[in-house]
């Protein structure tokens, strides 16, 4: 017969997705607290009230170059967004409005910044994958300091390239890893360093896109074509090996992955369906992936569009945006190539061993995460954290939210924790503030790519940086 306080997992499974606040049957014989403890992170002690804002230009006004203008907006003693390059008018205007920018520091393009005198502290490089390396390289020729959005570039020799660029410069560069600046991220981050739990051994994480931001991004969007962009282990997952390789602080050294691309091809296009969800499709109405049931009707991921605020002129622009872009395209009838599922295993040094999945078919989006130690277990939810220490028979649980003045920034907090971040590190001219800086990053993009060649290849590769 079993023991009363012994570890039921059963039981464990069937009360971990009660509501916050419900107590836990565990494994102890010490009752952890029943309401989760609240995570909170002051800001960084070093930060400082700034003499003036830094003052940055954003290449690329489409939806991140929007996400760090809102920080402007937000706390303008932080920054100030003195210039734009932008081809789609619609946004550039939008963006010069929003910030007050005067017409002669608006401009088409990127390249079109650079044939002016530096007249900015910074660049944020938030263009497409493809068009990163371009600025970046230009903007550290000409000493501003960068917000380089994530993948840093589609190839391992242009990621190096800047790389070995930014090293002879000044400028301080930090690459968008916004996890790294979520309450919820910092708080694993601080259990897994705090050494109570022992020697780490094994890291499992799971990345849920959620099935109908896959569609959005990696099968109808800007990302659905790999060559174009960056394959979908970087494009979306570079913040995963990026957190990976953080919380255990051991590098990657081999990496072995599969991934297929499986549901989204024609062979599963349901009888009755179209090119177009537009078109009469017959199964449009029981379709998880309808496209007038996301955009026109559950108004969801509109951004991309370019359609008026005002909402009683937003419904017929909707629609005539999906008879004409690749967002009312059938997902079954794309041209897309990313695999929807993909799973990868990491041999850390320190023996520290890792398996990651991405799974585009989750109802939910998130990260969920259990991590293993000698005396100890953590198991993460993206919100929830709950800690089991063998030796104490205590068990912990904390429950993540985001900093209370960013008011839903995204990514839980953490893209206005990293513009804040490069804010002060601007200030203070000084790049050791920098929580993702380059040369962390550049070991997350090389196991990225590695990643890619052994998926393709079927070997496990070996990473070296
Ligand atoms: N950090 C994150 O969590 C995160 C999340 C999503 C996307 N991203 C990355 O951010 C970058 C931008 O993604 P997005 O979702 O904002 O895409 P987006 O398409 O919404 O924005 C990119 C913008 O760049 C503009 N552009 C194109 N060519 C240009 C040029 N020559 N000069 C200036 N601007 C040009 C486009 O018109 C568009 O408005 C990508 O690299 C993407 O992978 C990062």
């Amino acid at each position: 017969m079993k023991d009363k306080n012994t570890f039921s997992r059963r039981n464990w499974l069937k009360t971990a997705s009660l509501a916050v606040g419900a107590t836990l049957p565990i494994a102890t014989n010490k009752t952890s607290d029943a309401k989760p403890q609240a995570v909170r992170f002051e800001d960084d002690a070093r930060y400082q009230p700034l003499q003036k804002p830094v003052t940055a230009i954003v290449l690329g006004a489409g939806n991140r170059g929007n996400v760090y203008g809102r920080y402007a907006v937000a706390f303008p003693a932080d920054v100030k967004m003195v210039g734009v390059a932008e081809p789609v008018a619609f946004r550039n205007d939008r963006f010069a409005k929003t910030h007050q920018i005067e017409p002669k520091n608006c401009f088409k393009t990127w390249e079109d910044v650079f044939m002016v005198p530096k007249f900015a502290d910074a660049v944020i490089i938030s263009t497409p994958d493809f068009l990163h390396y371009g600025p970046a390289m230009r903007a550290i020729e000409m000493g501003y300091h960068i917000l380089l959005e994530k993948p840093i570039a589609p190839s391992l020799q242009e990621c190096l390239a800047i790389l070995a660029a930014a090293k002879k410069s000044n400028s301080i560069i930090a690459v968008c890893h916004v996890l790294r600046y979520t309450n919820y991220f910092r708080k694993l981050k601080e259990i897994c360093d705090g050494g109570t739990l022992g020697k780490m051994m094994s890291i499992n994480h799971l990345e849920g896109i959620e099935h109908v931001h896959m569609a959005h991004s990696y099968v109808r969007g800007n990302w659905h074509v790999s060559g174009q962009t960056n394959p979908i282990i970087l494009a979306k997952s570079c913040h995963d090996l990026d957190i990976i390789r953080w919380l255990s602080n051991q590098k990657c050294q081999t990496i072995s992955a599969m991934g297929k691309l499986t549901w989204f091809k024609a062979e599963n296009a349901p009888v009755g369906s179209t090119n177009r969800c537009t078109d009469g499709c017959k199964v449009e109405r029981e379709c998880a992936f309808s496209a007038i049931k996301i955009y026109a009707e559950q108004k969801k991921r509109i951004h991309v569009l370019d359609v008026p605020e005002d909402p009683t002129l937003q419904g017929p622009a909707i629609m005539e945006k999906l008879k004409t872009t690749n967002y009312g395209r059938c997902v079954y009838k794309m041209d897309n190539d990313q695999p929807d599922h993909y799973t990868t295993q990491m041999e850390m040094a320190g023996d520290v061993l890792v398996t990651f999945g991405l799974e585009a078919f989750t109802g939910w989006e998130a990260r969920k995460t259990r991590i293993m130690f000698a005396n100890g277990e953590i198991e993460g939810d993206n919100d929830l954290i709950t800690v089991t220490n063998f030796s104490t028979k205590t068990q912990t649980r904390w429950k993540a939210s985001e900093q209370a003045d960013f008011n839903n920034s995204g990514h839980g907090g953490g893209d206005f924790g990293l513009v804040r971040n490069f804010a002060q590190a601007v200030a203070q001219n000084d790049r050791s503030l920098l929580t993702s800086t380059i040369d962390a990053s550049i070991e997350s993009h090389v196991m990225g790519f590695m990643a890619e060649q052994s998926r393709k290849t079927g070997k496990r590769m070996t990473v070296e940086v």
